[in-house]
């Protein structure tokens, strides 16, 4: 039962023997992972003073425009957990392809593949508007004792062991989950601790929060620009309230607490959406349903779908149960 109040490091040692596989290896990467992102909130909070805001000057793999921080970030997370040497391989939104870490003595015997969105919602961070970061992690399909392949990353959402985000807000959070619920630890920046703030979040079973950037309406699939028109319908609890921030993490996290859905849905200009079935969607999904939401693609369950790509994007729709399962009912009633 977490106690609020502890410590993150209290409460990782205290549930470390839930885990299934135990044998400290997870424990080890969180507290590296709480690690990194410290170091990404001591930059993310200079973001005004120094020169770190702005674009880098490069498009990642993606040809999205890199932001200073988006690289800051993408090498302090994977410098964090290479020196660690407790994962085998690490895969990030931002670089092209997969990184192998062979570990101790050479012997590639890590059992962990962690898959990174290092800063999300980074069109925010000029604007002094919060942006998260996102984690998913895996066990490894291939034999120890060998180098990862692409296939110990492109698992099926199904598989991950543990995901989280940190929110680097009014406050700084890291969120995450094993497997076991979903537990919201809040940064004490004149310690440098995290204590547990939010025991045993969840998702309301319904809500009155709709987010999707509806500047794309004439681009959206029919089953969405109906479901649209229903949350803006005067009628029961309705109209529901708009929020979006553009930062899917604050976003999620806003409607995990109040109630809420949010949805990244495909258009007639990006036929996938935009958002990315292994970096961003998958771990959301796990956090979402441990919270007792719900997070599919309009049709499936995200966490069923098995990837073929390292970068592959997917339409998301993600929150309170009710509020997507209405949502799907409209997606239904159109095309596919
Ligand atoms: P990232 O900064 O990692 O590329 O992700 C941004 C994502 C997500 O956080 C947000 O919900 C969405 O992009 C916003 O996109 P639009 O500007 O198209 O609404
Ligand atoms: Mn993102
Ligand atoms: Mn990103």
């Amino acid at each position: 039962m977490p106690k609020k109040n502890q410590t993150l490091g209290e409460f990782i040692i205290e549930n470390q023997s839930d885990f299934a596989y135990s044998s400290g290896e997870l424990s080890r990467l969180i507290n590296s992972i709480r690690l990194a992102a410290k170091v990404v909130n001591h930059e993310v909070n200079k973001a005004g003073l120094v020169d770190i805001i702005g674009a880098y000057g490069e498009t990642n793999v993606q040809g999205e425009d890199q932001q200073k921080l988006d690289v800051m970030a993408n090498e302090t997370f994977i410098q964090t957990l290479t020196n660690r040497e407790i994962v085998c391989g690490i895969a990030s939104e931002e670089s092209d392809d997969f990184i192998t870490i062979p570990g101790c003595n050479n012997d590639h015997r890590n059992k962990y593949v962690v898959l990174i969105d290092p800063l999300d919602g980074s069109s925010n961070i000029d604007v002094n508007v919060s942006v998260g970061t996102i984690f998913s992690i895996y066990r490894r399909v291939t034999p120890l004792g060998t180098p990862v392949t692409k296939e110990d990353f492109l698992q099926a959402g199904n598989n991950q062991v543990a995901a989280g985000y940190i929110i680097y807000g009014t406050s700084t959070m890291l969120v995450y989950t094993t497997g076991r619920g979903v537990n919201g630890f809040t940064l004490n920046p004149a310690l440098g601790s995290w204590y547990l703030s939010h025991p045993e979040m969840k998702f309301p079973e319904t809500g009155r929060i709709y987010s999707i950037n509806e500047g794309n309406y004439v681009h959206f699939p029919q089953g969405v620009k109906d479901y649209i028109k229903y949350c803006q319908e005067e009628k029961e609890d309705r109209p529901y309230t708009s929020r979006y921030i553009g930062s899917m993490v604050s976003d999620i996290h806003r409607n995990m607490i109040k109630g809420g859905i949010f949805i990244y849905p495909k258009s007639s200009t990006a036929t996938n959406g935009k958002l990315r079935l292994l970096y961003e969607c998958n771990p959301m999904a796990f956090i979402v349903e441990q919270a007792g939401g719900k997070a599919t693609d309009g049709f499936r369950r995200i966490m069923d779908i098995q990837p073929t790509e390292l970068h592959q994007r997917i339409p998301f729709f993600c929150g309170s149960t009710k509020m997507v399962e209405k949502a799907e009912e409209f997606m239904a009633k159109n095309e596919r």
